[in-house]
């Protein structure tokens, strides 16, 4: 058994089963204990690393999840590129559920998230395009191959939550141009571009927020309903992501601590 991964994939409930011949690893990080054991395994020719997001029992909602131990975990595995399946909301009226996001920007709404492992010293990681660009090109081209209605680009906001957004919230969220919602975005993509992490992101469109719905706004049964009904499809596009993902990496993201002084040696 090889505990070593090239690809790591964060994801929700339902997508556990998604590797052959996995077994689970536990990984112990400075940051202490990841959300879960994680499963190493394959995916057709690619080693792959998969942690539950939130714990195979749900155990950490959106603002309690370990993001730095789970990051940590997968980078000292080997994994180099990270494929970051979620759920999220739609602030625009022409992006529906069932549709396929693959945001270019993030908003960060959130609050007391830990968000850095450069607590010393003078590390500032360029974050302008917080992406990788190959990752999210390779996930559009086979999201639209395989017939998903498929947005390219857009901006996911993260809030803090638990709760969903106010209607003025929300509104307020596409007046300001952005497309999307969720809570679990950030600093998930910040920690993986600190640690010279590839990272993509495949928002599922689960419903429309409180600003775009005239009725009682959103609630967590309607995106567990959803999530529930598309998790096939989803695992399935998963896969075909993964086995798209660039053999060698010639986007900048394993650049980025290039000639950089860093206060603590990365796994
Ligand atoms: N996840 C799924 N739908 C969401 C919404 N409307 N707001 C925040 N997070 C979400």
């Amino acid at each position: 058994m090889v505990n070593r991964a090239d690809i790591g994939v964060i994801g929700g409930s339902g997508l556990y089963s998604l590797l052959e011949d996995a077994h689970e690893v536990d990984v112990t990080t400075p940051y202490g204990p990841p959300s879960d054991s994680i499963s190493v395994g394959r995916i057709g020719g690619r080693s792959v690393a998969f942690i539950p997001r939130h714990g195979r029992g749900h155990t950490y909602p959106p603002h309690r999840i370990p993001f730095r131990a789970n990051m940590w975990a997968l980078r000292s595995l080997g994994v180099r590129q990270i494929l970051a399946p979620s759920a999220v909301g739609s602030l625009r009226p022409e992006i529906g559920p069932g549709a396929l996001v693959i945001p270019d920007q993030i908003v960060d709404r959130t609050q007391g998230r830990e968000q850095t492992f450069f607590d010393a010293g003078a590390v500032h990681v360029s974050f302008a395009d917080p992406y990788c660009p190959s990752g999210r090109a390779a996930a559009t081209a086979t999201a639209r191959e395989a017939g998903w209605d498929t947005v390219d680009g857009g901006t996911l906001v993260v809030i803090q939550g638990p709760r969903f957004s106010t209607r003025a919230e929300s509104q307020w969220y596409a007046g300001a141009g952005w497309s999307i919602i969720g809570m679990t975005g950030h600093p998930e993509a910040v920690l993986a571009r600190e640690l010279a992490l590839c990272y993509t992101t495949l928002s599922l469109v689960t419903d429309h927020d409180a600003g775009v719905e005239a009725g009682e706004g959103v609630t967590h049964d309607e995106v567990l309903a959803f999530f529930a009904a598309n998790v096939e499809r989803m695992r399935t596009l998963v896969s075909q992501v993964v086995e798209a993902l660039p053999e060698e990496r010639t986007c900048p993201c394993g650049n980025v601590l290039d000639g950089i002084k860093l206060p603590i040696e990365l796994p």
